[in-house]
């Protein structure tokens, strides 16, 4: 990781599912999640494409379309709206684009994106799909099968490198809705500078993360306020 310079005036968000939940979407690790419903061995890991793709594709697609049929919360706004006075970078767990549609323009997807498919031969073909779903037979312009643009367990996560540098740099990090238990991504905390400032935003009073103020509630509720602060 290249030591970057740190910057008082830059902002790093790092968000995971539970900022999208207020918006309607399910979290993996709560008692409503994902997780809870699926093995993610059977619908979001190599050895899933491989043996079922039909079923893999189907958990994409119903997760796109309900992805596109929520909006953002005010969670996603206040952070779009810190661009208005900080350099803002957003590192994201989620899949979903309600960053990107609440306004924010530098997002990072660690894990990918819903609402784009990728060649199983040329993983540089990346094609937008809005909210269409992906279908066996749907191929690439090289004639191979389109799959999700996810990164799925055991897959690298290739932006953690270009993430980790925006968060060793910047003054303040937020942290808001996730469970910080999968890794690299939870292990960027540890990225984070000395002198930021730092916050740790969940519904889930128990966690404590080291060097971070934690502050308990949901997203939708405690961001406006919290953010309203830094840009007075
Ligand atoms: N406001 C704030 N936090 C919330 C809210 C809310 N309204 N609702 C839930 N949360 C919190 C939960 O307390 C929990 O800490 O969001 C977190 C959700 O955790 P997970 O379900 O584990 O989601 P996440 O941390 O994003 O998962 C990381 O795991 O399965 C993989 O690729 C998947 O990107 C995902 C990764």
């Amino acid at each position: 990781m290249n030591p970057s310079a740190f910057n008082s005036q830059k902002v790093v968000v790092i968000s995971g599912a539970g900022l999208s939940a207020p918006s309607g979407l399910p979290t993996f690790r709560d008692n409503n999640g994902y997780w809870k419903q699926y093995r993610f061995e059977d619908v979001a890991s190599p050895r899933a494409w491989a043996s079922q793709p039909g079923v893999v594709l189907e958990f994409y697609n119903e997760r796109r379309t309900k992805a596109a049929s929520v909006e953002p919360n005010a969670g996603h706004r206040a952070i779009a709206e810190l661009e208005d006075r900080f350099e803002v970078v957003v590192v994201t767990q989620n899949v979903d684009d309600l960053h990107e549609r609440a306004g924010s323009t530098r997002v990072i997807h660690l894990h990918g994106e819903l609402n784009k498919a990728r060649s199983t031969s040329d993983e540089s073909l990346v094609y937008e799909l809005g909210s269409r779903p992906i279908a066996l037979g749907d191929l690439c312009e090289k004639g191979s099968q389109l799959r999700p643009h996810i990164v799925w367990f055991g897959e690298e996560v290739k932006a953690i490198d270009l993430a980790a540098n925006e968060v060793a740099s910047a003054g303040r990090v937020l942290v808001v809705g996730t469970s910080l238990k999968v890794y690299p991504a939870a292990g960027l905390c540890s990225c984070a500078h000395e002198y930021a400032t730092k916050f740790y935003v969940d519904l889930d009073a128990k966690r404590q993360v080291p060097d971070f103020t934690v502050i308990q509630g949901s997203a939708d509720v405690i961001l406006p306020d919290l953010l309203k602060t830094w840009t007075r």
